[in-house]
């Protein structure tokens, strides 16, 4: 197809839910995209963060295309062998408990707001505190508890049992805190609420709060998680463990799949008849998400973002102090922000336009969170385009 029939189907039979930015991408493999035209495009936003191990990973690549062969799908009604070890991958890396496997970031915040009911049901208890700013997603229960009421408010009326208090604000959460609330939701890095990386403090100061009055904290890792900030969860630089973990985007490398972590004593409250989904822990999905976890340990990724990150940040901060229209630099491993003074769409724009993809979100914030495995080579090259479209924007 070529790129004037692709935009006149998308015109005549695609539901518009989607600002299109003026490309037909055809072509994907590590940090580079090729667009219809055989244009090569560097990605430091690998599709909104699922694309973590770049694109088209070989060893993801591979389990997919084998697993296809042997079983595309069974339904979870019979065991399924590579959910279970998909399963058992996940609670080697991260806490003691059990998983609920689902399709994307929504479905697993959707699972871990139903399993916080069902905690909170022997106390009458079922608010829900979420922080200003965050986003859980865009299913009705999602979308109400996501803190930014631009995404909730022409779908009124919301299900009810949902509060929200300032990030990174102790007493803004304790005050919203009442006798009926059972759980309380937090992303440690906000990512569509402009990179705002929670506290070291704060978070251990919800842990115990939350453990004084027996509610669940729930860490919604669907954008940190999988290796972005150097560790395979953002909660593990913390110190600081979740009751529930939610997971999607880069835990399928580019397939889709979502998954909510339970600790022991509280994720067997979830029985037959309490929560399902037919796609949940498909085999095509989990044979993907082991190659995942796979490429991460035999590639040694976290310890790739670990080392490039800090030369990546202070390469940031150069440019801060030679272009004043950049007010911060923020972020953990990478999972950047660069915030501007301005509204930042223009300047997403010229890095395009020069080659590199990256994202604005919240107005002015830049995310830069290129592949977990990108060298230093090819983050040089970005940081030359981002110079480049800095001086081209910014420059009298
Ligand atoms: C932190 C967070 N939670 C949940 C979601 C929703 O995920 P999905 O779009 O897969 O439903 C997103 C999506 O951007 C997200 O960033």
């Amino acid at each position: 197809m070529d790129e004037v029939t692709v935009k006149k189907y998308y015109d005549d039979y695609v539901i518009g839910c989607y600002r299109k930015e003026d490309f037909v991408f055809v072509k994907g493999r590590g940090p580079w995209l090729w667009d219809i035209n055989d244009k090569k495009y560097l990605d430091f936003f690998p599709g909104w963060a699922v694309s973590g191990l770049g694109h088209c990973p070989e060893r993801v690549v591979k389990a997919v295309s084998s697993q296809a062969r042997k079983l595309m799908h069974v339904a979870n009604n019979y065991y399924i062998d590579v959910q279970a070890l998909c399963a058992r991958r996940l609670i080697e890396i991260s806490f003691d408990g059990k998983v609920f496997f689902c399709n994307s970031g929504a479905e697993a915040n959707e699972a871990a707001i139903k399993l916080s009911r069902l905690y909170g049901a022997k106390t009458s208890r079922y608010k829900i505190i979420s922080m200003k700013n965050s986003f859980h997603g865009r299913t009705l229960a999602t979308v109400t508890m996501t803190g930014q009421e631009k995404y909730s408010a022409p779908f009124k009326p919301l299900p009810e049992g949902f509060a929200y208090a300032e990030f990174n604000n102790i007493s803004s959460l304790k005050d919203c805190v009442d006798e009926k609330t059972i759980a309380v939701i937090i992303e440690p890095i906000q990512g569509e609420g402009g990179i705002n990386v929670a506290s070291k403090e704060y978070l251990k100061q919800v842990r115990e709060f939350c453990d004084e009055k027996d509610i669940l904290l729930i860490f919604d890792e669907v954008q940190t998680g999988m290796g972005r900030t150097g560790n395979y969860f953002a909660f593990q630089h913390y110190g600081v463990q979740p009751d529930i973990m939610t997971l999607a985007k880069t835990l399928g490398g580019g397939f889709p799949i979502g998954a909510m972590v339970a600790r022991k004593g509280l994720c067997d409250l979830l029985v037959p008849g309490t929560h399902a989904s037919t796609f949940g822990g498909n085999p095509l999905a989990c044979s993907a998400a082991i190659a995942v976890i796979e490429t991460i340990q035999q590639e040694k990724l976290l310890e790739n973002v670990r080392n490039l990150s800090g030369w990546f940040i202070d390469q940031l901060k150069n440019l801060q102090g030679r272009f004043s229209v950049i007010k911060e630099i923020r972020g953990i491993g990478f999972m950047l922000g660069m915030e501007l003074a301005v509204n930042g769409a223009s300047f997403v724009n010229r890095c395009r336009s020069n080659g590199l993809l990256l994202n604005c979100t919240h107005d002015t914030v830049i995310r830069i969170m290129p592949p977990l495995g990108i060298s230093k080579t090819l983050l040089e090259k970005g940081l030359k385009i981002i110079e480049k479209s800095l001086e081209e924007e910014f420059s009298q």
